[in-house]
């Protein structure tokens, strides 16, 4: 069976006694819950992952990290590379965010070495991507998608995707309030389970857990989660506020 997965992306939000209050709070609206096969994920900013780890102790919720640089080390001034992240006891980084793709003139190119730096340091990544909406009017949207994971994991043999966690992110509903229909989800997540057991096969294809994001609310949480090859959700505005975030982990 899959791991579900619901993880929340906080972006540039919360300081440092916000970010320790959010999952203080979070950690007591979840404890009723079972989650059982299932994770529950933050990613607070750089400066509070350390913070966080200590707030999250001894409970479900596991802390993440939002990006990180490819390298090792060196003159890269402002960066954090893998093996900071791991020191301090990150496992897990999101990678390819379209914001970071956007803002920051992220390419799969960089994204594939930075996946490869990910795994070099033995942590797992969330990996995300998606089509704009004009690649969707002009039914791109399966090219610019295949196009996407091919670029950047492909190179990748099986064993690695173990550490492999998708993320379905279509940017015409990211923080836009616009959320692909239940149906659009699992249609783009059926196709890429499709590419992924064509280049490797079935067992990886069914084994890797694929999150959608994109406005996921606690009114459309339960439809979309319903669907067979959405296996979680990658959370954004809805993961600040902590009955949102909530009502989207009971969803699952
Ligand atoms: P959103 O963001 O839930 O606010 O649309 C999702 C994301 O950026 O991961």
């Amino acid at each position: 069976m899959r791991t579900k997965i619901v993880a929340g992306n906080w972006k540039m939000n919360n300081d440092k006694k916000e970010s320790k209050q959010l999952i203080k709070d979070l950690k007591k609206s979840i404890k009723a819950e079972k989650l059982e096969n299932t994770r529950v994920i933050v990613a607070p900013t750089f400066v509070n992952l350390s913070s966080s780890i200590k707030a999250a102790k001894n409970s479900k919720i596991e802390v993440v990290a939002q990006n990180m640089h490819q390298a090792k080390n060196g003159a890269y001034t402002g960066e954090i590379s893998a093996n900071m992240l791991k020191a301090i006891g990150i496992k897990t980084v999101i990678l390819g965010h379209s914001e970071r793709r956007t803002y920051f003139n992220e390419t799969d190119k960089g994204l594939a070495e930075k996946v490869d730096a990910v795994l070099e340091n033995e942590l797992e990544t969330i990996f995300c991507f998606g089509e704009l909406l004009e690649d969707r009017k002009s039914d791109h949207h399966f090219t610019v998608v295949k196009d996407q994971i091919a670029n950047a994991l492909f190179h990748l043999d099986k064993v690695a995707w173990k550490s492999i966690i998708l993320a379905y992110e279509p940017v015409w509903a990211i923080g836009t309030g616009e959320t692909a229909s239940a149906e659009q989800a699992q249609e783009m997540h059926a196709f890429i389970r499709s590419i992924i057991e064509k280049k490797y096969n079935k067992e990886v294809a069914d084994g890797v857990s694929i999150l959608y994001g994109g406005s996921v609310k606690p009114a459309n949480a339960e439809e979309i989660f319903s669907k067979p090859d959405v296996d979680g959700g990658l959370i954004g505005g809805a993961a600040l506020n902590v009955a949102d975030f909530t009502g989207i982990i009971k969803a699952i």
